[in-house]
């Protein structure tokens, strides 16, 4: 299945692959190299296939005495195949069929192209010779959107994205995520040949349900101060098919690949953005590895949470050694429901989202203290309830009081489990906070 990408870089300044660092300041001065070399991040036999592409880097190499490439200067004939440059003795490779395979096509040279073309390197070559500009910058700091055929493939730069009406539900990839206004930039809009690109418009087809809505706007989004964030490194946006297994995780590996070439940039210095309008309920764990209040069933518990798609989860431990602060926040605040057992590492519950609950499993006879601190905090609180169903492994040992039911083990009854969280989940979605309410007819 296809994948695609969209390259979004949200600010100008970003250096244009290094054409303005290779800008010959002079020649090989002992020091500073010209070009950062590092950054173009092929294997060595590579090179000479980049360098044919990007001649102004193969001239400042010329030039630097720093420059480890100097040795593949004279193979510059090289090419990947898709340049326009590019001789066909030279390219990278071929495919060489010895039958034909009837049905599919009826003559050796017409199967060679097919595969060329649809498996090999002629497949970038077509992207590119699609490439089209839907919005076309006018000014320095202007956005752009330039992009193949039915948005298979899209660059943009300087792209506005308003994320804070965004309706999500459960599907993966929504259709009509952006409202008109949501995405866009500073640009002159070809709006007809947008709209007429739509008829590959399916999740893992096209950017078209995405883009359908991209607006000209009448502003600068940076310097109209219009953004509360502004990501200036270089951003890849994929459509996943699905990280579930070897097959299907590589077809994203090789589309990403391939927009690297259309890109011409192999730089792994990326932001890679992983697009999912999926608002599911993130329930998070708290495992603890001390000797005491152990879910000795939890491997249960979360295989019944997993049943239930509407919640994704996520178990942690939250050791500073192996889980630095800052990540340990990060992931409290980006959970829906909070699920551990008494003890301090539910002081987490701190910094969940507003919307949020927190489940302390059991408070082991403790009531108030969590109790109190997710009422201090505004969140919703809840614990267990009954006594039949939770299990301890024994009475406790406390190191000098004898019996104590913070010192022991504990394994939990599925159903009853299952239900109080399901409440937590209530909680959640009917929520006026939660982002991902579904917007109700106003009548
Ligand atoms: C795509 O290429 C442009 C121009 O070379 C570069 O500035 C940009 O960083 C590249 N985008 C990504 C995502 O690598
Ligand atoms: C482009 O944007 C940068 C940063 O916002 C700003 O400093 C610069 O003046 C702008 N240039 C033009 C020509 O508007
Ligand atoms: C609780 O579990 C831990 C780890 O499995 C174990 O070391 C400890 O002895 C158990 N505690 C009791 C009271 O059985």
């Amino acid at each position: 299945m296809l994948m695609l990408l969209i390259l979004g870089v949200l600010l100008h300044g970003v250096s244009l692959s290094g054409q303005e660092e290779a800008s010959p300041k002079a020649d090989g001065i002992p020091g500073e190299p010209l070009f950062n070399y590092a950054s173009i991040h092929l294997p060595q036999e590579h090179i000479p296939f980049f360098l044919h592409n990007n001649r102004h880097v193969a001239t400042v190499c010329k030039k630097d005495s720093h420059c480890p490439y100097k040795k593949h200067l004279e193979n510059l004939k090289f090419c990947w195949g898709y340049e326009k440059s590019c001789k066909p003795e030279f390219r990278f490779g071929y495919p060489l069929c010895t039958y034909v395979d009837m049905g599919w096509t009826d003559t050796l040279e017409s199967a060679q192209d097919i595969f060329w073309k649809q498996a090999d390197f002629g497949y970038a070559g077509e992207r590119l010779e699609e490439l089209h500009v839907l919005c076309q910058p006018e000014e320095t700091n202007d956005s752009s959107l330039v992009c193949s055929r039915y948005l298979q493939y899209c660059r943009a730069t300087n792209l506005y994205l308003d994320l804070r009406n965004i309706k999500r539900d459960h599907d993966r990839f929504k259709e009509d995520f952006f409202q008109s206004g949501e995405i866009g930039g500073h640009c002159t809009l070809d709006i007809r040949t947008l709209m007429s690109q739509g008829q590959r418009k399916s999740p893992l087809q096209s950017w078209f349900a995405e883009l359908q809505s991209y607006t000209q706007l009448a502003f600068r989004p940076i310097e109209a101060a219009e953004c509360d964030v502004v990501i200036e490194k270089p951003t890849y946006f994929m459509k996943l098919d699905a990280g579930v297994n070897m097959y299907h995780h590589f077809c994203d590996f090789i589309n990403l690949y391939i927009t690297q070439h259309v890109n011409n940039s192999f730089s792994t210095d990326v932001y890679i953005v992983m697009w999912d309008t999926d608002g599911r309920i993130r329930v998070t764990i708290l495992a603890r590895s001390t000797e005491y209040r152990k879910i000795l069933n939890q491997n249960e518990l979360v295989n019944a949470l997993k049943t239930v798609s509407t919640l994704e989860v996520r178990i942690v431990d939250y050791k500073y050694k192996e889980l630095g602060f800052l990540d340990q926040l990060r992931i409290s605040h980006n959970t829906d429901i909070f699920i551990g057992m008494h003890g301090a590492g539910l002081t987490h519950l701190l910094f969940l989202p507003d919307w949020a609950a927190v489940f302390e499993l059991y408070n082991c006879g403790d009531e108030r203290c969590y109790l109190d601190l997710a009422r201090l905090r505004g969140i919703h609180y809840i614990t267990w309830r009954r006594q039949n169903k939770v299990f301890p492994q024994d009475k406790g040992h406390h190191p000098t009081l004898g019996e104590h039911p913070k010192f022991t083990n504990y394994s939990f009854d599925v159903e009853e489990f299952m239900y109080l969280v399901l409440q937590a989940a209530d909680h959640v979605l009917q929520h006026p906070k939660w982002p991902f309410k579904k917007k109700r007819d106003e009548l």
